[in-house]
């Protein structure tokens, strides 16, 4: 089953006289458990392509099907309920709230569903295992190495159970042995958690994980590779 489909989507960015084609005509579909890299030269659309998958921003054409829902069709706060039950983010520089502890920003996509993160201890302290935090739950951010604070990022991304996991560049910013860390943490969850991932980078090592690598040039797919 597709967890997620695009058809022709094209991306164009218009900046007073300046237009760029972001992307030009993009298909593409994510198997349910599969884990996709998107690999490309910089300004290739990779992070265009993630963004519109994410349903944070509109295809200028074409369709993107998310866990079901043809985007173009939905409004705004549509789209913002569907990302939020259905979309997981990971990106590069970790985007935790400074404010709160490891386990507070784990919790934090639930309080915005509106949820109570006490009835959901169990999975909160799941998750702080799978990622190796337990004896960091109250830490805060800036009392976290960069690789525990993306492991806080990535129990963030999965603490809704979501039906797709979009990561861009998640081992960018990290050390060699952290960013492995990181790696086998989304293997093992597409192995045996069966979560589906999307993931952007520039490095073939961190492609190397994944099932399947797309390959992007000039907002077009141009090739495409299966691993695993
Ligand atoms: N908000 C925007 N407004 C105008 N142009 C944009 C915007 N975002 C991206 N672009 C342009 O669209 C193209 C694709 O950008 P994108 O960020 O998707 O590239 P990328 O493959 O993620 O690159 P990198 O590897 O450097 O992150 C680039 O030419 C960029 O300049
Ligand atoms: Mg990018």
């Amino acid at each position: 089953m597709a967890v997620l489909q695009v058809e022709s989507v094209k991306k164009k960015y218009q900046l007073g006289q300046v237009s760029v084609d972001a992307l030009a005509g993009v298909d593409f579909a994510v198997q349910a458990g599969e884990f996709v890299a998107i690999m490309g030269p910089s300004g290739s659309g990779k992070s265009t392509l993630l963004h519109l998958l994410g349903g944070l921003d509109q295809a200028s054409e074409g369709e993107v099907i998310l866990a079901g829902n043809k985007l173009a069709l939905l409004k705004d706060d549509a789209i913002t309920l569907v990302r939020r039950r259905n979309v997981g983010f990971i990106f590069q520089f970790y985007n935790l709230m400074p404010t709160l502890t490891a386990e507070e920003n784990i919790a934090l996509p639930l309080l915005i569903d509106g949820k109570n993160p006490a009835d959901f201890r169990a999975r909160i302290d799941q998750l702080l295992n799978l990622v190796g935090l337990a004896d960091r739950r109250l830490h805060k951010p800036d009392q976290l190495s960069g690789g525990q604070q993306q492991r806080v990022a990535i129990a963030r991304a999965f603490v809704t159970a979501p039906s797709i996991v979009l990561a861009d560049e998640p081992t960018g910013n990290l050390d060699s042995k952290s960013g492995e860390e990181v790696l086998d943490l989304l293997r093992h969850s597409a192995v045996n958690l069966k979560q589906t991932i999307v993931m952007v980078t520039h490095d073939p090592k961190a492609a190397s994980y994944s099932d399947r690598v797309v390959f992007l040039k000039d907002g077009k797919i141009v090739d495409e590779i299966k691993l695993n």
